[in-house]
């Protein structure tokens, strides 16, 4: 087969990456790629939403089939797209259609679905801004902290956690009318605060069967400690320690296995990865948020345990013979700690020269935010590349990424130096 991926950052590097070592794959192409995926495959310099052009580049290259890393694409149709143009229909798409992919581009919609299907979330309530005062009488009814969520895709900023009710009933408004996230945010979810640690679940479907990928954790403060700003994630480790085989029991049973049923159920067709972002609290798991792609950058500490062929696995969620496959992961653990644009996630420069590169040795470098410019690798984002480690468990994963980090250098370069101390 030859293999489009969609994306540029280190999710689809480590993709890249994996497709590049299966005995499935013929040429692989990224659209639009960085630095990293630059030295696997040929990056077409073609941005995620431009249906258009990526088609060209699918007849012109004989791609058979496509991979979705970001959900952007994903909740603006780019499955659907393709089923729909008699050139394009009989290339594969790994990622839902637009319907689905509801699960990430609406919260309502993924509140009402977990709601239908009895799957354990947080209580929650929607307003839009002709309910605005019963939007604030409901958060009078509920104690603090208050959680307020944008309906629609905010780049990972639509989720408000606030103390103060005054200052709730602020933001309510000016999400509902001010704005604040555009369209996003023209119905707000309010929702239960739950008390917990998360945790990320991934299962891979063609819409019959499942498979599911190791849990992983991520980091998403800027800061140790995991204090100061979210980010799109600092750090991520895998398996999770305290993911007990009765806790994975759980989370099987009471929203996987429903989560998949809900689907038929209801006659959505899915095929791809779900990535399901769950709270332990006390020893129940519920759910936080459904993502329709991988995690980024739990996929570079999942994919380095998959021991499959990840073209083999893709080759059978498109034919629907997942069924015939079984996952077979890696014994150890892995640690990805990500390096950043100091100033991230606020502002920050870019085309700063990266070196020691090539003196990683045991470990991998996953690029995100790189590019490749007079063959000089030099950073082009807020995440700019991601180290990641195996170990006997994941302090030793860590310590090693960590030692690998130290022969890297960039200008005003910053990663957190605590990733996994919490398990
Ligand atoms: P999201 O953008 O949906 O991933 O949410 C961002 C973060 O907000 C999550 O990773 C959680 O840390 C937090 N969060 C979201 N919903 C809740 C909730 N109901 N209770 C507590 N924390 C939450
Ligand atoms: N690491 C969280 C995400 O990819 O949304």
């Amino acid at each position: 087969m030859n293999i489009l991926i969609i994306g540029s950052g280190g999710r689809e590097h480590t993709f890249c990456w994996k497709l590049a070592q299966s005995k499935r794959c013929n040429k692989l192409y990224v659209a639009p790629g960085n630095a990293g995926t630059a030295s696997l495959a040929t990056n077409l310099p073609i941005a995620v939403n431009d249906f258009e052009a990526l088609k060209n580049a699918v007849l012109d290259h004989h791609i058979d089939l496509v991979v979705v890393g970001p959900e952007d694409p994903l909740v603006n149709g780019i499955h659907d797209f393709f089923l729909a143009d008699s050139d394009l229909k009989n290339v594969a798409v790994i990622g839902p259609q637009k319907f689905a992919a509801q699960l990430e581009g609406s919260k309502e919609f993924a509140k009402a679905f977990m709601l239908r299907h009895g799957i354990p979330t947080a209580k929650h309530a929607t307003f839009t801004p002709k309910t605005l005062t019963a939007g604030y009488a409901y958060l009078d009814q509920q104690t603090p902290p208050y959680v307020l969520k944008a309906d629609g895709l905010a780049a990972g900023k639509g989720v408000l956690i606030i103390d103060n009710i005054e200052q709730a009933k602020k933001e309510l408004h000016k999400m509902l009318i001010e704005g604040a996230f555009g369209e996003a945010s023209k119905q707000v979810v309010i929702e239960e605060f739950l008390e917990g640690i998360e945790l990320s679940c991934f299962v891979l479907t063609d819409g019959i069967s499942h498979v599911v990928l190791p849990m992983a954790k991520d980091y998403k403060r800027i800061g140790e400690g995991d204090e100061g700003l979210n980010t799109g994630g600092m750090g991520a480790v895998s398996p999770v320690s305290f993911v007990t085989p009765d806790f994975e029991k759980k989370i099987n049973e009471k929203i996987i296995l429903p989560t998949l049923k809900g689907l038929q159920q209801d006659g959505i067709p899915y095929q791809g990865f779900i990535f399901i972002g769950l709270i332990k609290v006390g020893d129940e798991p519920k759910v936080i948020e459904y993502n329709v792609r991988m995690g980024d950058p739990e996929t570079q500490v999942v994919l380095p345990l998959l021991q499959n062929d990840l073209g083999e696995l893709f080759e059978a969620v498109a034919n629907k013979t997942l069924g015939n496959h079984q996952i077979l992961i890696d014994k150890r653990a892995a640690v990805t700690v990500v390096a950043v644009s100091g100033g991230y996630p606020q502002d920050y420069e870019k085309g700063k020269s990266i070196a020691g590169l090539e003196t990683v040795q045991d470990s991998f470098v996953f690029h995100a935010g790189t590019v490749l410019t007079d063959n000089q690798v030099k950073t082009n984002g807020g995440r700019v590349l991601a180290v990641t480690s195996y170990g006997e468990n994941h302090l030793e994963a860590a310590k090693q990424s960590f030692l690998e980090l130290s022969k890297i250098r960039f200008e005003r370069m910053y990663y957190r130096k605590d990733i996994g101390n919490d398990l």
